[in-house]
């Protein structure tokens, strides 16, 4: 006998649901996150760490502008699970152990966050430990010149829970319900690796190049 189980076709599935969350999040803030990583392109093959300082410069920075904005949002009741890792006094110790000073950034374009936004730039900093586990293992493989021996690696070696975007995002998208609210969290997103970009304009101009 042929059936037709319509519930089955029908049925939630959140990790389908989650997957398709990243999915946009990802390929609609590639080019921005693409010209980012173009922004650091041979940092850990470079003889000395110049682009490195600069790196944990502009992270530093954005972490410690875009915390304070995370923590004030209304992220915390809307995923009362949801663990946020500090990460700006890593990268502060990282600054301070190479000698190397505190930009002044500019403020993130928005103070206030609805949950969706906070999703999106939750996306770009838990996203961005993917890149530092990337980014750690390319400097043990070339990063072992004597010029390198200064350098500081608290931030990159730093714990990484490596589901925990994958869980974030699973409980996010059955949080953002409405396609309003995803395009909000893309936005935010995108708009959180435009405000890396520009902080880490500032570092170019600075004294370390
Ligand atoms: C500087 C600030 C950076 C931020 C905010 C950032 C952000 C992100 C985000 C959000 C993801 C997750 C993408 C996804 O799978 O959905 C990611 C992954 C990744 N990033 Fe970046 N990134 C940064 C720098 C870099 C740099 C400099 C590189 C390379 C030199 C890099 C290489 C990568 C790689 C290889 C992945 C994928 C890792 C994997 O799938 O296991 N990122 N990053």
């Amino acid at each position: 006998m042929l059936t037709n189980d319509s519930s089955a076709a029908t049925r939630p599935d959140p990790a389908s649901d989650a997957r398709s969350l990243r999915r946009r999040l990802r390929s609609e803030s590639r080019p921005s996150h693409e010209e980012l990583d173009g922004r650091f392109a041979g940092m850990t093959r470079e003889a000395s760490p110049v682009a490195y300082a600069r790196f944990l410069q502009a992270n530093e920075a954005c972490h410690r502008m875009l915390e304070p904005v995370l923590a004030a949002s209304p992220l915390m009741e809307a995923f009362p699970d949801l663990k946020l890792h500090r990460r700006a006094p890593s990268l502060s110790a990282d600054l301070a152990l190479m000698g190397l000073e505190a930009l002044d950034a500019p403020g993130f374009s928005r103070s206030r966050l609805t949950v969706a936004q906070a999703v999106g730039v939750v996306y770009v900093l838990e996203g961005s430990r993917l890149g530092a586990g990337y980014i750690r293992a390319e400097i043990r493989r070339h990063g072992t010149t004597k010029a390198w021996e200064a350098a500081s690696f608290a931030y990159l070696e730093g714990p990484d829970e490596p589901h925990a975007l994958r869980n974030f995002l699973a409980a996010a998208s059955a949080v953002l319900l409405d396609e309003a609210d995803v395009d909000a969290a893309i936005a935010a997103a995108d708009e959180t690796f435009r405000y890396f970009l520009r902080v880490e304009a500032l570092t170019r101009s600075g004294a370390l190049n």
